[in-house]
């Protein structure tokens, strides 16, 4: 146990979940629930729902759910203590300080004032003597001096105790500087520390709030041999997959969109030559951490990677992920340069701003993609690029734009607008036709539909799960039901995640303590998104008569756990068809 639970209790219930929410989201009564847009991942209609009575908020689109700690979490990217702490504020409520989450804040900020001390140093270096190499690399790239500030950028010596001996001074201790990445302890040596970044050129990471959390260092040449770019490695303050390099600067910019590059020197480049909304991924390929992060500062992302073929592999898979994410996506093909900065300076920035003005939808980007597999010349070929653009065309939602795109492959093909038309529709049949086909394969398939959408969370016995799931659902809604288990243990769930809420909910319940989401603990974001989604989608009012029979289900299940057999399954979808209306 961390806080105390009743300081917990006394937090939650002076922190109102529709209140904290309104703070960010704009709801809207609905019976008895709030609805608003998710902050969470891009929308346009409300499918984020808050239930005041039930002391949650879940989104029925991205299944994020869970209490108001989780809530404050998430919405400022805070670990849980930290949470509690703004929580503790906004309420006006002193925060008993638990000495394990204490260690483990102080451990963060000595880590976020370690780097900064870092990059301090680093950045002194490149003006050294030892530095002259380093900066004119700098400056021979481009970078104005004033971009050398802005983004910090900085030089490590070649030497290897330059940045231990500079921490050293400033009172790190040997472990800090492990924890920070920054030192290497060498295997063959054993014990011994060394500079992980030498005689690079270092790239300061920095997350949203200002804090430096890593270094991407480059070598300065472009010898093949050395690998180009080192980073720093996953630590207690940084995750590559959920930063993105210069988004503490392009955060305040105010194009209304976010342009995504590749590399540091591209979103470096961009930024000097006045394009201020750039921001670079991590050295990894964009992930949805990364989409979520871009859509809480805009809802329209340009996607600008190399020219190459792994830069529009990279693309084909950013885009699907960018969408997911809620994100309006644009693409921006390179020609006659193999990157931004290398475009920037062949060209300038009045050239670039005119690619960006004519940057295409992704559905511009994939329909030219079809369009250069195929020689229109050649009558077969012709016909499989009229079927696979219709193809494409038939799943935009929107008759206008079907219109208007199907126009221009009419065009480029040479064929009357009617006939385009007929093909798109064909495609479009046959479409509802699959998407039908799926929905039943699904619908007879309930032990795929009942599965968790987490994968993280399996169950192994699904019908003792859907009677456990219940379970949790009413004794969250009527507290009092705990008084009429039985004497139903833990180990008699199927299911680990949901046998923990349960002994956590009795224990609670017994000590009079509050039983809600809002004070589980122990459990991962997903699992907590989990068991608010159970809560919400719950609409049947308590009942007894059910309760007991969950706990008959959840006892017969244990008892029979290990002569199962395939015909309880069946038995199991003959019921739920029926209770689908759908017969046999
Ligand atoms: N990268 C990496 N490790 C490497 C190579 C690349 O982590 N060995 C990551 C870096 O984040 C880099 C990005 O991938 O910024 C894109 O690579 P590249 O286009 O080669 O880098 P640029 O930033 O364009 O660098 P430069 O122009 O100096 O070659
Ligand atoms: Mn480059």
């Amino acid at each position: 146990m961390a806080f105390p639970p009743s300081f917990i209790d006394e937090l939650v219930s002076r922190n109102p979940i529709e209140d904290v929410v309104s703070q960010y989201v704009n709801l809207k009564r609905s019976g008895g629930n709030l609805f608003g847009l998710c902050p969470f991942h891009g929308e346009k209609t409300a499918s984020f729902s808050v239930a005041p009575d039930k002391g949650i908020y879940y989104c029925f689109g991205c299944h994020k759910g869970g209490g108001v700690i989780n809530f404050q979490m998430e919405i400022e990217n805070l670990s849980y203590p930290d949470a509690v702490r703004a929580l503790a504020k906004r309420a006006g409520m002193t925060v008993p300080e638990d000495a394990q989450y204490e260690s483990r804040y102080r451990q963060q900020e000595r880590l976020w004032a370690l780097h900064a001390e870092a990059a301090r140093y680093f950045h002194a270096q490149l003006y050294a003597p030892a530095g002259r190499e380093a900066l004119n690399y700098a400056l021979g790239r481009g970078m104005h001096k004033s971009t050398l500030t802005t983004f910090g950028i900085g030089f490590a010596p070649d030497r290897w105790d330059g940045l231990i001996k500079a921490l050293r001074e400033k009172g790190y201790t040997d472990q800090e500087m492990k924890d920070s990445g920054l030192v290497t302890v060498s295997r063959e040596n054993a014990g011994h520390m060394h500079d992980r970044f030498r005689n690079r050129l270092m790239f300061p990471i920095i997350d949203v709030r200002g804090n430096v959390i890593g270094f991407g260092g480059r070598i300065m040449s472009d010898e093949k041999n050395t690998a180009k770019y080192l980073n720093s490695p996953e630590t207690l303050i940084f995750n590559k997959r959920k930063n993105l390099f210069a988004l503490n600067l392009a955060k305040k910019s105010k194009q209304g969109y976010l342009i995504l590059v590749e590399g540091y020197m591209d979103a470096i480049a961009l930024h000097q030559y006045g394009f201020d909304c750039a921001v670079a991924s991590l050295g990894t390929a964009l992930t949805e951490d990364g989409a979520a992060l871009l859509s809480r500062y805009t809802d329209q992302v340009i996607l600008i990677y190399d020219g190459d073929a792994a830069g529009q592999n990279a693309t084909k898979r950013a885009i699907p992920i960018l969408e997911k994410a809620g994100l309006q996506v644009k693409v921006l093909q390179m020609r006659d340069a193999k990157d931004p900065d290398e475009y920037l300076k062949k060209f300038g920035a009045d050239k670039f701003r005119l690619l960006l003005e004519d940057s295409s939808n992704r559905v511009e980007y994939q329909l030219n993609a079809i369009r250069s597999k195929y020689n229109l010349g050649v009558d077969d070929q012709k016909v499989k690029f009229l079927q696979e653009s219709a193809e494409l065309i038939s799943t935009l939602s929107s008759a206008v734009q079907r219109e208007v795109y199907g126009g221009r492959v009419a065009e480029a093909a040479e064929i009357s607008m009617d006939a385009m038309k007929l093909e798109i529709q064909r495609a479009r049949k046959r479409r509802a036709y699959q998407d039908k086909k799926k929905q039943e394969q699904i619908d007879l398939q309930p032990a795929k539909a009942l599965q968790p959408k987490s994968r993280d969370i399996r169950y192994d016995n699904l019908k003792s799960a859907m009677a456990e799931e219940n379970l949790i659902a009413q004794i969250l809604r009527e507290p009092a039901l705990l008084s009429q288990v039985g004497g139903l243990e833990q180990s008699e769930f199927s299911s680990a995640l949901l046998g923990k809420v349960y002994s956590q909910l009795l224990e609670r319940y017994r000590q009079g303590m509050d039983v809600s989401v809002a004070v589980l603990e122990g459990l991962t974001p997903e699992e907590t998104s989990h068991i608010a989604g159970i809560l919400q989608r719950q609409q049947e009012p308590v009942n007894e008569q059910a309760f007991q029979d969950c706990v008959h289900i959840i006892r017969g299940e244990h008892q029979a756990s290990g002569i199962r057999s395939e015909d309880d399954l069946l038995a199991f979808r003959d019921r739920l068809k029926e209770r689908k209306g759908m017969g046999t």
